[in-house]
């Protein structure tokens, strides 16, 4: 399945992975962003996703040069984490451009639509211990910050949304930290303390499998919302999965024999659900 989505986000960490992979695997990408995406030669119209008006235009395929019908829409701009700027900022931006493109979206007709949650509505940064371990869907939301108070409002949003309207699919991808091989280099310094990346139980998503998560949640065929944690199938760390639980959430409870790097970050589901596997570990140089 394939077809003209409109990515937002698309000059961002994720969002030029998931371009380069949509347009790599077929589908007719119009990238959007306030900033144009350094080197990036596909189709691309800026627009500032807090104005509905313009999002409206984006949907509908009412940009001069960029018309066509769109049949999806993944959106991934936002203010990426708490505290890069204040917190009614962050929530001014992307809770606003987050109901302006899911209820653009409607109004143009388009059913198929992926967004980016976070896997800070898990609990992140467990100052407060998880429920159990692996952590997964199964739980109510427990934003800490108000980056993730938004998402949680954003995906009640799309679950109200979809009541309205039967016929529309909507997933949410509750990413983890988003990682580019670059970075891999800088992982070895994570190991001489267990508590430094205990904040989202060391976990990380590879942008480009990512990407791939976020094509198989397009080609998903549904309706409703569903949410899926996304993280790579590993740790950050050299240590195995039990011992950095058993050194730092002693009390919590392991519900299943874990792999000894296995993510604490399930993706049970969305393997399940979605078929994704990851295809990246930053323990093979060759994804670097
Ligand atoms: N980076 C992570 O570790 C991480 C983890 C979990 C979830 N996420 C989510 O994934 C998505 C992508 O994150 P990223 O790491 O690529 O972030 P990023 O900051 O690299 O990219 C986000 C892009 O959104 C654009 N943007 C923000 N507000 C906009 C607006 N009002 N109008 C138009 N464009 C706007 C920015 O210009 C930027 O290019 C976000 O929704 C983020 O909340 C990120």
């Amino acid at each position: 399945m394939t077809g003209r989505v409109v990515v937002t986000g698309a000059a961002g960490k994720l969002g030029r992975a998931v371009v380069g992979h949509l347009v790599e695997t077929g589908w007719d990408v119009l990238a959007t962003d306030r900033v144009r995406p350094a080197g990036y030669a596909g189709e691309f119209v800026t627009a500032d996703l807090t104005d509905h008006g313009q999002v409206l235009e984006l949907m509908c395929g009412l940009v001069d040069e960029h018309p066509g019908r769109v049949d999806a829409v993944v959106h991934l701009a936002a203010v990426p984490a708490p505290g890069i700027v204040t917190n009614s900022a962050t929530f001014a931006n992307n809770v606003p451009a987050t109901w302006n493109v899911f209820n653009a979206a409607r109004a143009a007709g388009i059913r198929n639509v992926v967004w980016a949650s976070s896997e800070t509505v898990l609990g992140l940064p467990f100052d407060v211990a998880p429920p159990y371990a692996p952590v997964d869907e199964e739980y109510r939301a427990r934003p800490e910050s108000t980056y993730s108070l938004g998402k949680v409002v954003e995906e009640e949003m799309a679950y109200q949304l979809c009541r309205w309207d039967p016929e529309l699919k909507m997933i949410g991808l509750r990413f983890s930290n988003v990682m580019e091989p670059q970075e891999y280099a800088g992982f070895a310094a994570f190991d001489a303390d267990a508590s430094l990346r205990k904040w989202n139980l060391w976990g990380y998503i590879d942008a480009r499998d990512g990407a791939q998560a976020v094509r198989r949640a397009l080609e998903h065929r549904a309706t409703g919302l569903e949410v899926f944690v996304i993280a790579n199938a590993d740790t950050v760390m050299s240590r195995s999965s039990a011992e950095l639980l058993a050194e730092v959430y002693p009390e919590v409870e392991v519900r299943k024999e874990l792999g000894e790097h296995e993510t604490l970050l399930s993706i049970d589901k969305a393997r399940r659900v979605l078929g994704f596997e990851p295809e990246h570990s930053w323990r093979d140089r060759a994804s670097w």
